[in-house]
């Protein structure tokens, strides 16, 4: 019977929560062992995880009881929402909430939160700079994470929040990668002027809160920003120029015109990136690319995911 402590690792089959059970069984000698909870144990994500060495064990975030049995035993969990399955922060804050309640009754020492921030602190909702969406929110999918946050901490739950960065997998899973222009050629389009956005390969995440998770007790009650790196829209530009060998120019439209560009979410990023770009100096200064390296050493660069996912970037 091994003595290793247990995370349980909720979304195990998604980018962040795979990352983090690929970092713990990457790990042989290591002190952790993983379980990978997700809704459907016979999917091929969910065997795969399983011939790695997880043990793979059924949960939704949507049933509280499900988490419960999920989380019985286990020394730490990491937690996160999937906001953009359903669109709904009241959905999301009450997922948060089942997790917090979970790892409450099951006396968890160690939880990781994947949060980000309440932009309405910043930007509360009769500021006319940007519009206010769903009624009561400036950037839903951050705003519901951020006021999650202290439902861990009533909860009692020693909890790590970890903000988390834009995934640079973004130009290859969520349409972000460059298009092309109508004289045919290829920009980044992002409403970011001349400021910086702290990006991250999605794998990081898991590996940075694998680090946390090694590091302890001396990061519950924390908050901890992780990055690779801060560029602007013109560097991950000129970047994807010399990965792809073909010129990407870096095409700065307005939040204005991003949340008119009428796809799913449109307003919500829009105005996320306007949060970003408006309020620069706190961002990129709450995910330090150095404190993310020291919990994480194999951090990537830019230049060097995209030397490792550029032919999966699809270009039109
Ligand atoms: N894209 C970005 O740049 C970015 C940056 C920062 C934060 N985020 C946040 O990241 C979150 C998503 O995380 P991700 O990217 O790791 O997700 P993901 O790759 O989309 O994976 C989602 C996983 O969640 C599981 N899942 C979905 N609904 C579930 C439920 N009801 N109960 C249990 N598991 C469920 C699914 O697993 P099964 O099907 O196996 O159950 C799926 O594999 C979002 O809330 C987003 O706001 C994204």
């Amino acid at each position: 019977m091994s003595d290793r402590k247990t995370i349980a690792v909720v979304g195990a089959t998604g980018a962040q929560g795979a990352g983090l059970v690929r970092a713990i069984l990457d790990d042989a000698g290591g002190e952790f062992a993983a379980r990978a909870l997700t809704r459907d144990p016979n999917s091929e994500k969910a065997r795969a995880l399983a011939g790695l060495g997880a043990e793979v064990v059924a949960a939704d975030v949507d049933d509280e009881a499900s988490l419960r049995k999920a989380f019985a035993g286990a020394y730490g969990a990491y937690c996160v929402t999937f906001f953009w399955e359903h669109f709904s922060p009241e959905k999301e804050l009450a997922q948060a909430a089942a997790m917090a309640n979970a790892a409450s009754q099951e006396g968890l020492q160690h939880v990781i939160w994947s949060t980000l921030e309440d932009t309405r602190k910043w930007i509360p909702l009769d500021d006319g700079r940007m519009p206010t969406l769903m009624g009561n929110y400036k950037v839903p999918h951050f705003d519901s994470k951020g006021a999650a946050d202290e439902v861990f901490t009533k909860a009692g739950v020693p909890t790590t929040f970890l903000l988390t960065s834009f995934y640079w997998d973004n130009l290859i899973h969520f349409g972000m990668g460059p298009k092309r222009g109508p004289d045919g050629s290829l920009a980044l389009t992002l409403p970011m002027a001349d400021k910086k956005l702290p990006g991250i390969a999605a794998e990081d995440i898991g590996r940075c809160a694998y680090g946390i998770f090694k590091k302890g007790s001396g990061f519950t009650g924390k908050t901890v920003g992780i990055a690779g790196e801060h560029l602007t829209g013109r560097q991950m530009a000129d970047s994807l120029t010399k990965a792809l060998g073909v010129a990407v120019g870096y095409n700065a439209v307005t939040p204005e015109a991003y949340r008119g560009f009428g796809f799913p979410g449109a307003g919500d990023l829009g105005n996320m990136f306007q949060f970003k770009r408006d309020f620069e100096d706190y961002y990129c200064g709450a995910r330090c690319v150095e404190g993310s390296r020291a919990i994480n050493p194999r951090l990537q660069t830019f230049d060097g995911w995209l030397a490792a996912k550029k032919s999966q970037i699809p270009l039109e």
